[in-house]
């Protein structure tokens, strides 16, 4: 059998094209292992009523590391198996590294197996970071039964596989590497680590294009996957989960990569503003949320003449598509100039602003921009856009104006039907974008005549 290392679909005999992602050159040969499903006769665990079931060592235990025990809602849970996703050189060997420290400190026996680095240079970088506890076991064989005799030897209750890519199995026939090589010593693990009830963390590494490196049939097979996330050239670094069978998805872990390793991010928004500079036309402060998250980010316009055949809209930390659509609508609905412009626009601080609720801020960023009047430095912008310029409600309005207003922003423009403001800020309901450039004072100067 033939499988696809990019999507893992499976062909009877070799192409060159995938036939499941259409892909070039990724099908590899695989041989067929006869099943070795039990036969379904002799259930081994007999159905149970609900209430019956022992539920009690399912229960979570904090790894120490404050931000991904909160994502995690409590901490590793024994028994499961975690895949941590992200791209080489974010930080995942780091803060698995500090996650193991802090539970051997904490009194757990932890096994950190690192295929990817050799032992001195793991040790090293854990002397950088202050992790030498006794309780922490370093091994770098990455063979299935090498690894289960570590267990054996060690018997941790919490396991670190840095990274699955390069975990293989010597009774298999395909190739290291290969996506059948991934899926079956993950399979393997996940069974060793529901077995004898240790936490088990899998680092896998991410592609260019954001999937996980060949097998994102991993993602099934586990019970969390953590995407670690950020850009590189910035020091914030996101931490989400993207499935998780003991909590919810929505919540968000913050850490900012230091000398010393990853710390937690208390005032992301503080941090995000840190440097702004509010006397600068093109900048709008928008209270956007990031799962139940709410975070205070700058989104900056800059307007100039355009360069080629057809204007720009060039967005970084904003889909550019989106900004395309956003400006259409500044020029149509607000009267903002843009036909002889090419328009950039930046969310500020290496976040990917991608909800709705962050419309109005890049139109009224365009608006500053293009007639050079700065917005002012205490409101904050919130709504939907829709392509008749007006403006629209979004979720969860509340949290995000408290956040505002614990910021030190005093006003806000909302939709008409936003429910009355937190204490501390006051709300300025616009009905469409013409209405919020004047309330903001960065409308066109004749309309600005036109009112008075
Ligand atoms: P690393 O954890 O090796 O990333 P990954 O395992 O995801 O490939 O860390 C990558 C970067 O982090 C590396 O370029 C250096 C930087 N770093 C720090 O800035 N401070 C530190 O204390 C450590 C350990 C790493
Ligand atoms: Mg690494």
């Amino acid at each position: 059998m033939f499988r696809c290392s990019e999507c893992g679909a499976a062909a009877p005999q070799w192409t060159g094209r995938c036939p499941g992602c259409g892909v070039w050159n990724t099908l590899g040969e695989e041989r067929v292992e006869p099943s070795t499903t039990p036969p379904a006769a002799a259930a081994r665990h007999p159905a149970q009523p609900i209430g019956k079931v022992e539920a009690a060592h399912w229960a979570h235990r904090p790894t120490g590391v404050a931000e991904l025990d909160r994502l995690l809602g409590g901490g590793l849970v024994p028994g499961s198996v975690t895949l941590l996703g992200g791209e080489p050189g974010i930080g995942k060997s780091t803060l698995l590294l500090q996650v193991a420290a802090a539970r051997a400190r904490a009194g757990s026996t932890v096994l950190y197996v690192s295929a990817e680095e050799s032992g001195p240079q793991v040790k090293l970088r854990a002397e950088r970071l202050g992790a030498l506890p006794d309780r922490l076991w370093l091994a770098s064989d990455s063979s299935v039964p090498e690894l289960v005799a570590h267990l054996d030897q060690v018997r941790p209750e919490v396991l670190v596989v840095d990274s699955i890519q390069t975990v293989h199995d010597p009774d298999l026939s395909s190739a290291p590497g290969s996506v059948g090589q991934v899926r079956e010593s993950a399979h393997r693990l996940v069974q060793e680590a529901k077995a004898r009830a240790v936490a088990t963390v899998l680092v896998g590494h991410v592609t260019k294009d954001g999937s996980l490196a060949g097998p994102r049939v991993l993602e099934h097979l586990v019970d969390t996957v953590l995407s670690f996330e950020g850009d590189r050239h910035h020091a914030l670094r996101l931490l989400r989960a993207v499935k998780h069978r003991f909590g919810s998805t929505d919540d968000l872990g913050l850490f900012e990569m230091t000398a010393t390793g990853l710390a937690p991010v208390r005032d992301p928004s503080a941090l995000f503003l840190a440097d702004r500079q509010p006397d600068v036309a093109g900048s709008v402060v928008v209270p956007v949320m990031d799962g139940f998250r709410p975070l205070l980010i700058e989104i900056q316009a800059l307007l100039v003449a355009r360069a080629g055949s057809v204007a720009r809209r060039a967005g970084q930390g904003i889909d550019s598509g989106r900004l395309g659509l956003l400006a259409a609508v500044a020029e149509q609905r607000a009267g903002v100039p843009l036909r002889e412009r090419d328009v950039h626009a930046l969310a500020v601080g290496g976040v990917a602003v991608d909800e709705p609720g962050a419309d109005l801020g890049v139109v009224l960023a365009i608006a500053s921009a293009a007639h050079n009047r700065p917005f002012p430095s205490d409101l904050v912008a919130c709504g939907e856009v829709g392509l008749g310029g007006e403006v629209r409600q979004v979720g969860q309005l509340e949290r995000r104006l408290t956040e505002a207003a614990r910021i030190g922003f005093r006003r806000a423009l909302v939709p008409p039907s936003a429910p009355a403001p937190p204490s501390g800020i006051e709300v300025i309901r616009v009905r469409n974008v013409v209405e919020a450039a004047q309330a903001a004072g960065v409308a066109r100067p004749a309309a600005v005549a036109e009112v008075a």
